[in-house]
């Protein structure tokens, strides 16, 4: 479809009905989607001989979660070569390949940026071990002599995300202990120095490099991390990262990552083509709180998108919702841009199994679960999640989906410890499972090897029985399945205009349902979703045009979700 353009404020030209500003985009985890040469790892043919079930799907377009080259320690988010595709994906040539069916099917591609830390493994990483302290090559990373007489100590108090300290120090080549380097991840994964130029210039030109093969845009992964406070001060001790002003951690959200946003938003704004609806994004993985905070981030001039993990967050709980979603609105409508929703991806337990647990106020339990741990109520999390992804999807703005939500696929929760990929269960002492459980294989056909992830019986991860039940052959074209009712879903969302609409609140209801209007070029479509324990009513005259599960005798069970226009 043609923009429309317009200038605002900022004198940005800003596309109104550009294509990502209600697009539903789906995440691919390449190792886990589909494995075209049977080693047990998913690769980027395997991806592009699967494209078609995206097109049938109906979203708009993809993103790929990182092929690069890397040692996979932490699944390629540990990037070793920024321009090249690992091995165990395929090649450039794959890349292109991918990127061009897409294309032919409509559907975009958005690709996978890690800016803030490399692979061990990178060459600017080899090249400061080997240097000298206070050397060029160790200016690109954060290299620190320890505290305390003899340096023994950590330059400050800073954790890594996987638990254990933020820091490691390194060997001088005379066998001595020597600085240390700061990690926000894992020890493989040293945090560049963003203050660098050098480092601002290197990751311009990988953006282009993509670009310039054709890609429709980019996530920026830990985007609230690449500037961290003046002097590495220490951090509170007791900082409650669900809570709290995210920019009260030293090494996050600050100020100074907004500049080089809108370096790269003049970038990929060159690789636009006005009037064609080919304009670049930018999405940030930002865990940044409060909203207002993370709606920085998509001031016109910075990013097209920042995921809102407060919604993936918000226990299932009608009042919890309301407020969130009322908040994930405003905010990002005071700078103009749309709001972009999700409730899984790869680093969060499914949310079919997520919202299998009784809902606990305040709190949504995001961290992996073991065998070890209470297990969640498989059938009601389904549901449950079925509802809340028809909830979301007919809010206004743009939305990501996960590999293998659209089967309704559950958290692999018995995975044995000693098949744990995740660095987080080495790191946190074997007391946290880590986040190996939403990554398991996704299940194509249930009677192949491997549920079709493959040809051959390899799977990097076992994949639990209940998956072949929910492989998508034995989903396609069955009513009521989580597949169908995922198409169609989809399909009227389109119809209807809802990622462009405008919401209002209908204050009909009980306080435990969330009843909604979305008003669009295509007219009222109502939305209704029970969170009580009784059955409601659906209102006389309603034209039900999708619902999250049975609707019997026109009312809406407890944990559904409706559209219908309303009479
Ligand atoms: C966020 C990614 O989504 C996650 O998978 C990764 O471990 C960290 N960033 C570090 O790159």
């Amino acid at each position: 479809m043609l923009g429309t353009q317009a200038r605002d404020q900022s004198g940005t030209t800003r596309d109104d009905q550009a294509w990502w500003r209600d697009a539903v985009i789906y995440q691919v985890y390449p190792r886990s989607w589909a494995d075209a040469d049977g080693d047990g790892i998913g690769d980027l043919p395997g991806i592009t001989s699967r494209l078609e079930h995206l097109a049938a799907l109906g979203v708009d377009a993809v993103w790929l979660s990182p092929f690069y080259t890397s040692p996979q320690h932490d699944a390629g988010y540990d990037v070793a070569d920024f321009r090249d595709v690992d091995p165990i994906f395929g090649d450039l040539e794959d890349a292109d390949a991918l990127v061009a069916r897409a294309h032919e099917l409509g559907l975009r591609v958005v690709v996978d940026v890690v800016p803030n830390h490399t692979s061990d493994e990178h060459a600017w990483f080899r090249e400061a071990l080997e240097a000298s302290p206070g050397s060029a090559a160790r200016a690109r990373y954060l290299f620190r002599e320890g505290r305390g007489d003899g340096g023994e100590l950590p330059p400050n108090n800073w954790q890594s995300m996987f638990g254990g300290p933020a820091w490691s120090r390194t060997t001088d080549p005379d066998g001595t202990p020597g600085q240390w380097y700061l990690h926000l991840f894992d020890s493989t994964q040293p945090d560049l120095d963003w203050t660098n130029p050098e480092v601002r210039e290197e990751l311009e030109s990988v953006l282009r490099f993509w670009l310039d093969r054709d890609v429709d845009g980019f996530r920026i992964d830990v985007a609230h991390g690449l500037v961290k406070a003046d002097g590495l001060p220490d951090g509170p001790e007791d900082f409650d990262s669900a809570t709290q002003a995210t920019a009260l951690q030293p090494m996050f959200d600050q100020a100074g990552v907004h500049e080089i946003y809108r370096s790269w938003r003049r970038l990929v704004d060159e690789y636009a083509v006005p009037g064609a609806d080919r304009d670049r994004i930018l999405c940030a993985e930002a865990w940044v709180l409060p909203l207002e905070s993370l709606a920085k981030y998509v001031r016109p001039d910075e990013l097209h998108q920042s995921f809102n993990f407060s919604f993936l967050m918000t226990p299932w709980i009608a009042g919890e919702l309301r407020a969130s979603i009322d908040e994930g609105l405003t905010s990002v409508a005071a700078v103009g841009a749309p709001q972009t929703w999700v409730l899984s991806n790869h680093d969060v337990v499914r949310h079919a199994s997520r919202l299998g647990y009784p809902p606990q106020p305040g709190r949504n339990r995001t961290e992996g679960i073991g065998p070890a741990d209470a297990q969640p109520d498989a059938a009601l999390g389904l549901r449950r999640a079925r509802a809340a992804t028809a909830l979301m999807l007919a809010l206004p703005g743009s939305a990501y989906l996960y590999q293998g939500e659209e089967l309704g696929l559950p958290e692999a929760t018995t995975l044995p410890d000693d098949v744990r990929q995740d660095p987080t269960w080495e790191r946190s002492n074997h007391t946290t499972p880590g986040r190996d459980g939403c990554r398991v294989p996704v299940p194509w056909e249930a009677d192949r090897p491997s549920f079709g992830f493959g040809p051959t019986d390899a799977s990097w991860l076992p994949q639990p029985d209940v998956y072949g039940l929910l492989a998508v052959d034995r989903q396609t074209g069955v009513e009521g399945s989580t597949l169908e009712l995922y198409r169609t879903l989809l399909r009227v969302r389109r119809e209807r205009g809802l990622g462009r609409g405008e919401l209002t609140w209908a204050d009909v209801a009980p306080a435990d349902v969330l009843a909604f209007e979305v008003s669009s070029e295509a007219g009222a479509t109502a939305v209704l979703t029970n969170l009580g324990a009784e059955p409601v009513p659906i209102p006389p005259g309603a034209r039900v045009l999708a619902a999250s599960g049975p609707l019997p005798s026109s009312t809406l069970p407890t944990d559904t979700t409706v559209w219908f226009v309303p009479a």
